[in-house]
């Protein structure tokens, strides 16, 4: 296989929540593989951040404000687009936000807060992009970040959020049959931990408890460490190059082997810590 599959030159590339974590090690990997982006975030510092980082690679990149959880920003974002860099090629939807809160206590506010950024902003950033992509005839690509938590639940009031991933990863297999034919190939990522501002907030939120819940965490994850934001920005370049232009429906996890491992499969120990279990001792 030739590597130039890998290559975006000539392609947009719009990317939600850019000046984040993952939206950002994604902006630097695809915009280093010759693509265009448009970075649209709710955080003019950090985007302004970003763009500085990239503009100082040679990369060329648009910055957008726009919040993906509200209709209006939504429709804008993708006509501003279309006037500035023409009609996109690919969309990364990865702005998303959680709260904490058990079940029982999740508010309808608080439930439709979670749902309008992280379920309904990556079906409004997905249709506004297909309405430019079906009409100008183009093949494109649509990777949606979810996590492996739309798939397994991890508790700790993580519902709402936990809920919205599981809505993600099954509109990718609805999107990816409804424009098969279209050629938008609609494909998704499901990280486990990923080592982000956003991921150390959240852990830190734990107070005294954090580091019982990091270690609780990496006994989940066969490989024995977090992600790191490229490992998820890598599998984002290959969804949405032409190395993967037979590939959708696809929802790829990004996990060490969390969601393969079952827990009862090594009493709960990750390979690292496996030989220094007394059962193992001599
Ligand atoms: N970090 C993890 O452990 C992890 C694990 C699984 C899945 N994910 C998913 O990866 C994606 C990115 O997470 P991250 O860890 O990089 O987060 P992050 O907090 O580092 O970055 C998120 C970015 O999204 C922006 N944002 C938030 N709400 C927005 C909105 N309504 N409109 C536009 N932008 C908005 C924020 O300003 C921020 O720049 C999310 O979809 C998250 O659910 C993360």
């Amino acid at each position: 296989m030739s590597l130039s599959v890998f290559d975006l030159s000539n392609k947009t590339v719009v990317i939600t929540g850019a000046a984040g974590g993952i939206g950002s090690a994604t902006a630097h990997q695809l915009g280093g593989a010759g693509a265009r982006l448009a970075c649209s975030d709710i955080d003019q510092s950090a985007l302004d951040r970003l763009k500085g980082e990239l503009v100082a690679k040679g990369i060329n990149v648009t910055t957008y404000l726009s919040n993906s959880s509200v209709e209006s920003d939504v429709i804008t974002l993708y006509q501003s687009i279309k006037r500035d860099l023409g009609v996109p090629d690919i969309l990364v939807n990865n702005a998303a936000a959680g709260i904490h809160t058990p079940p029982q206590d999740t508010s309808n506010t608080e439930w439709d807060r979670v749902m309008a950024t992280s379920l309904t902003g990556y079906f409004m950033n997905a249709r506004e992009f297909s309405k430019l992509v079906l009409a100008a005839k183009k093949p494109a690509a649509v990777v949606n970040i979810a996590s492996i938590a739309g798939s397994s639940a991890i508790g700790r009031g993580n519902f709402a959020y936990s809920v919205a991933k599981g809505g993600v990863i099954q509109m990718t297999r609805e999107l990816a049959i409804e424009w098969a034919t279209s050629k938008i190939r609609v494909n998704a990522i499901q990280p486990c931990s990923v080592n982000t501002p956003g991921w150390r907030k959240w852990v830190e939120t734990e107070g005294e408890k954090a580091q019982i819940l990091m270690n609780r965490l990496l006994q989940g994850i066969p490989m024995g460490r977090v992600a790191e934001p490229e490992d998820i920005a890598n599998a984002v370049h290959y969804l949405s190059s032409d190395a993967a232009s037979m590939v959708t429906g696809v929802i790829l996890p990004v996990d060490g082997g969390n969601l393969s491992f079952n827990a009862g499969g090594n009493l709960g120990l990750t390979p690292n810590t496996l030989h220094d279990h007394p059962i193992n001792r001599k």
